[in-house]
């Protein structure tokens, strides 16, 4: 049975008087497993077609798995897509633990989307609109992973770093 954890929790109260509360919990659970919305900045950056983008996955027994991922995107404030075109340990993990992690670089800026798995497409207008554009490249997609979000955090080099947006 894991040790339930600690977390720091601040909210405002009664509107002026900044309160701190310890909570305990005994699963993941606290970490969010329940849906937010990617903030607008967020969706513009990973967006971007300068942007750099990596997908982290965990491999059983908790190693984690980051491979570079250019087809990441954000088709809209709740869903996060990636194509399966090269990746193979990855669909591993995603399959078997459903859970990961996507981060953006725009030259300062960064942030990082923690998402859990909705589905594996194998078929319809998401994959081939996906695979329409790969064919440019020679590339081809087996799959669309799609995932809704569940915390955002802004990484940028700046005093922003590590707060939680979402
Ligand atoms: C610029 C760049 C973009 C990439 N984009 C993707 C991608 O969108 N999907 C994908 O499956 N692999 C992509 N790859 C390959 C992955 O980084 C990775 O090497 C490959 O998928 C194998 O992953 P695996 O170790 O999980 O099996 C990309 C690699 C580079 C360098």
């Amino acid at each position: 049975m894991p040790f339930p954890r600690i977390r720091r929790v601040s909210f405002d109260y009664m509107a002026s008087f900044k309160a701190v509360a310890f909570i305990t919990s005994k699963d993941d659970t606290c970490h969010g497993d329940t849906m937010v919305v990617i903030p607008e900045k967020v969706l513009e950056a990973f967006n971007n077609p300068k942007s750099v983008k990596v997908l982290t996955s965990v491999e059983t027994g908790g190693q984690p798995h980051v491979i570079v991922c250019g087809s990441i995107s954000a088709v809209d404030a709740e869903t996060v897509i990636v194509g399966e075109i090269l990746m193979k340990k990855t669909s591993s993990n995603l399959e078997k633990h459903r859970k990961a992690a996507v981060l953006v670089l725009v030259d300062m800026i960064s942030y990082v989307i923690h998402v859990k798995v909705k589905k594996r497409v194998t078929e319809g207008p998401m994959l081939d609109n996906m695979n329409k554009v790969l064919a440019g490249m020679g590339l081809k997609a087996n799959a669309v992973w799609t995932f809704e979000p569940t915390a955002v955090y802004d990484q940028s080099a700046s005093q922003s770093a590590g707060i939680k947006l979402a």
